[in-house]
């Protein structure tokens, strides 16, 4: 019997201006370990008895989908999953679960996975494809959907640049990240953003670093989003004052990343510092860009 190991990229989405559109995939990874089984059988690493019950369990849900969209029953499978991309914190924790579902499911029924066969199953988990796909593909992707297509791409980002992720000890849903954007924004904050992803996406391509402060600033989500994360604001400054080149809210957060060639301790300390300013626990993670995505092993 086949025992599959599926290794997924954390991601973050946004990057400051890019609100629903870039995201990339960070060297952080959740193991998935499967292999077919009579009913469900799960254990986590760590220990997380919510997880443990299959009806809670996203990569057995989307295994389960998987198998009936194929009109096939699910009969069961036992699961060892090991977690190490913190939870509702912007880093992609739902994602990797789904693409790496998927990324078995097709392994197992040797089914080519397709894009149209992808979203078809991951959308309806996960809407944003800002995660999904650096999560599937690694490296840095620029995402839309357009009724019923998804159209994506891959754009070159410098191996100089680090992610210091600053995770905060607070859950923050993406539901209730989403519930304080307005409806509507004016003409001027749209302008403002395309000026900005525009000239993020050149900086990166030209490695003019010193445009990346800028280029990350953001108005159609953190302005209201900072609301739900306490001294928002000084956790920006203090990673630029430390030498970030550009920060920005990780996905809808709460953790907070800053892009950097160096001084990644120094920047890491200070966002933290940051956040127990205000009685809250942080702890950063300095990681480098994943360029290669789910990777799917056959352990025996
Ligand atoms: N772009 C999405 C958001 C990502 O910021 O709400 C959600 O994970």
């Amino acid at each position: 019997m086949k025992v599959l190991k599926v290794k997924v990229p954390a991601t973050s989405a946004n990057l400051g201006a890019g609100f629903d559109t870039l995201g990339l995939a960070l060297t952080l990874y959740n193991e998935f370990i499967v292999e077919e089984h009579d009913g469900v059988v799960i254990e986590t690493e760590p220990k997380n008895e919510f997880l443990e019950v299959p009806e809670n369990n996203l990569f057995i849900q989307v295994i389960k989908y998987g198998c009936e969209r194929r009109g096939k029953e699910f009969h069961g499978a036992k699961l060892k999953q090991i977690n190490r991309v913190p939870v509702a914190r912007g880093l992609g924790s739902s994602a990797t679960a789904i693409v790496g579902a998927i990324v078995v499911s097709s392994a197992v029924s040797k089914t080519e996975l397709t894009d149209e066969l992808f979203f078809d199953i991951a959308y309806k988990f996960e809407p944003h494809p800002d995660n999904l796909l650096p999560a599937w593909k690694g490296g840095f992707i620029t995402a839309l959907k357009d009724g019923e297509k998804t159209y994506y791409n891959n754009i070159n980002f410098p191996t100089d640049l680090k992610a210091v992720v600053v995770i905060p000890d607070f859950e923050l849903s993406t539901e209730k990240a989403r519930s304080v954007l307005p409806e509507k924004i004016p003409l001027k904050d749209g302008i403002f953003n395309v000026q900005r992803v525009s000239l993020f996406l050149s900086a990166l391509q030209n490695k003019r670093y010193d445009l990346l402060k800028v280029a990350m600033d953001d108005r159609f989500h953190q302005p209201y989003r900072k609301s739900l994360i306490p001294n928002f604001d000084r956790v920006v400054q203090n990673g630029y004052d430390a030498g970030a080149l550009g920060v920005s809210l990780s996905g809808a957060g709460s953790a907070v990343l800053a892009l950097a060639n160096d001084n990644f301790e120094k920047i890491g300390k200070a966002m933290s510092e940051a956040f127990s300013d205000v009685g809250i626990d942080a702890e950063y993670m300095i990681l480098d860009i994943d360029r290669k995505g789910t990777q799917l092993e056959i352990l025996e």
